[in-house]
Formats: structure tokens, C-alpha cells, sequence
């Protein structure tokens, strides 16, 4: 039985990645990459709403597909709380399907663009606040029947606490709505993400020098050559949606109702650098939530979990 390690890792930058195979993790000490978490997502607040951009790809639009696919069969809960609300771009949306939303931000920046957008949509300001989820002290006193969050389960540093806390904040048979980066995704991309996967998985950090050495060597002619988008330095986890269960909700009191996959891809990343149209499109073709090439093909997944 190959033992797990306890301890946190982020990506290095890519030209880094390329010049040191064989340390492509680093230990991430999570005093210090709280402060960088912050910094990050202050300085690059204006990334969420161009990730919804139809300019861009709207590389995000699956995340509100998904849930807004999955709200529709809970009509009957009346308040929602986004978690991590970026500048309130799925907030409105959750409010424009009915639900009496609200949403909070670790970020001042972003509580002040969500407020903006808020105000834009003819929506009151007082409906985001700021709170972070890893720190109870600033949550809410009030309870809510659903929490939705996109993109922070990724570079949450304690998985368990953060979920912990979203229970206090939940009412009874509360739900949860959470997106999660595909563990198993980089088995398909053949990218340098799929070289940490394997040594993951081989767990190669406790193997002998001089077969680390032949292993970066085989790894680096497969796949490192093959370039990936930036992680920014950051912590950027990803997870597994065969052990997530097991590993995270049931321990933490819920039970997971459903795991719902998105963001295909017919082919590697790689093959979008000449055929970005065409790559998007074969993509955009294979979209359906429950198939399972979803734990394969998919870079994202929502896990759908109720308080037990
Ligand atoms: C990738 S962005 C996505 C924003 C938004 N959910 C969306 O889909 O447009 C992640 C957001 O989560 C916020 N965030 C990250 N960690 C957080 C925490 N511990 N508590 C509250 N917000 C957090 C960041 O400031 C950022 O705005």
C-alpha cells in the first residue's frame, strides 16, 4: 500500500516545471501561501469576469450550466450562499433564477465589484459580504439551505475545516454544491500535469535516486516537452472523484448525492494550440454531467452532497 503524504504542494511556474522535472512540486508551508493565496486573487481579480467573457472562450460557462441544471431540481430551498463569489457573475445568476442569494468574498476588491454588479442588475448591495471560508470567526450567524462555490475548493489549504464550516452555516438537510479540478483529468492530458499524477501514483519521491533519475528522463521525453497553462504559483489542488467521498464528505457529515463532470475534452490540451476552434467545439459536443468518460475527459467536476 503506497502511504499517502499529509503534506501540501503547489506547481511551480512553467519554465521552471520544464528546466526541473523532477521537482515539479513544492511544499507549500500554508501560513505563508495564505498570504499568497490573498495576494493572487487581489491582484487578478478582474480574471472572473473575463473567464465568463464571451471573447474569451468563456472557459467558465460549464461551471453555470451545470449548476444551474442541478438548482433546477431544487426549487423547493429557498437560500443560497455562494462561496468565493469572484465579482458576483454566478451570484446574479442564482438570484435571477429566484433564489434568495447572497454571496462573500475573502477579497475587498471583489466584495466591491460584486457590490457594482449587484447594483447594475438592480440588486441590492448588502447581498455580499466579506467572510473567509477557512476562518468561522467571520462567517455568518445566519443559515442557508444551499452553498454553491466555483473555484476555491482548488486553493482551499484545510479541505475538511472549510467544509466543517460550511456546515455550521447550513440548515437542516442542507445542500452543497462544490467545484472540484479533476485528479484523474491528468491521466488524458499527456501533459506535464499527467508526469506529477504518475509519480503521484508510483510514489516517487520514496523511490531510489538513480531510478528517479531514469524515471524524470522517460517522463521528460514523454510528456514534460509538452507545455500547460500556468498554475500562477499558487496552491492549485486537484481532486479525485472516485475517493472524494470517502475522503472528504463522509468524514465531514455529509453524504454525496451526485458527482456531475464538465469541461470535456474530445482530445490533449495540446491540440488546441492549431485547432482552438475545432478543439472548443468537440468539446462543447461531449457535455453531459453523468457519462462516465467524465472521470477521464472532464477537468471539472460538481459534487452534489446533502447534510446527513
Ligand atoms: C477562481 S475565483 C472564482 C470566482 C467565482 N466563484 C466565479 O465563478 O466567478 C475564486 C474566488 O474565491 C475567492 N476565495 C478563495 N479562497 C477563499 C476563501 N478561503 N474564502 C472566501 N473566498 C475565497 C477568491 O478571492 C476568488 O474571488
Amino acid at each position: 500500500m503506497i502511504k499517502k503524504s499529509a503534506k501540501l504542494y503547489s506547481y511551480k511556474n512553467d519554465e521552471l516545471r520544464n528546466k526541473i522535472p523532477s521537482e515539479h512540486l513544492v511544499v507549500v508551508k500554508p501560513k505563508k501561501q495564505r498570504a499568497v493565496l490573498r495576494d493572487f486573487f487581489e491582484t487578478n481579480v478582474n480574471l472572473w469576469n473575463k473567464y465568463y467573457d464571451k471573447n474569451e472562450g468563456n472557459p467558465y460557462k460549464h461551471n453555470l450550466n451545470v449548476l444551474k441544471l442541478i438548482l433546477k431540481n431544487y426549487r423547493n430551498k429557498k437560500t443560497l450562499l455562494d462561496v468565493g463569489c469572484g465579482t458576483g457573475i454566478p451570484l446574479i445568476k442564482f438570484l435571477k433564477m429566484g433564489f434568495d442569494a447572497k454571496g462573500f468574498d475573502f477579497i475587498d476588491t471583489s466584495v466591491r465589484l460584486t457590490q457594482d454588479n449587484l447594483q447594475k442588475h438592480g440588486y441590492g448591495v448588502n447581498l455580499v459580504f466579506k467572510a473567509d471560508i477557512e476562518n468561522s470567526s467571520t462567517l455568518p450567524s445566519k443559515k442557508f439551505d444551499i452553498i454553491t462555490s466555483v473555484g476555491v475548493f482548488p486553493h482551499i489549504i484545510n479541505d475538511k475545516g472549510a467544509l466543517r464550516n460550511m456546515k455550521k452555516i447550513l440548515n437542516e438537510n442542507g445542500l452543497v454544491l462544490l467545484q472540484f479540478k479533476n485528479d484523474l483529468f491528468n491521466l488524458f492530458t499527456l501533459n506535464a500535469y499527467s508526469e506529477d499524477f504518475f509519480k503521484r501514483l508510483i510514489d516517487y519521491r520514496s523511490l531510489p535516486k538513480s531510478l528517479k533519475k531514469d524515471i524524470d528522463i522517460f517522463y521528460k521525453q514523454k510528456l514534460s516537452a509538452q507545455s500547460i497553462n500556468s498554475q500562477f504559483g499558487i496552491l492549485s489542488k486537484f481532486h479525485n472523484p472516485l475517493t472524494i467521498k470517502n475522503e472528504l464528505f463522509e468524514p465531514t457529515g455529509f453524504t454525496v448525492k451526485n458527482i456531475h463532470f464538465f469541461h470535456y475534452h474530445r482530445l490533449p490540451p495540446i491540440f488546441q494550440v492549431n485547432h482552438n476552434k475545432i478543439f472548443r467545439k468537440l468539446g462543447d459536443e461531449m457535455e453531459s454531467p453523468n457519462d462516465w468518460k467524465g472521470y477521464l475527459m472532464a477537468s471539472s467536476f460538481i459534487v452534489e452532497a446533502q447534510l446527513k
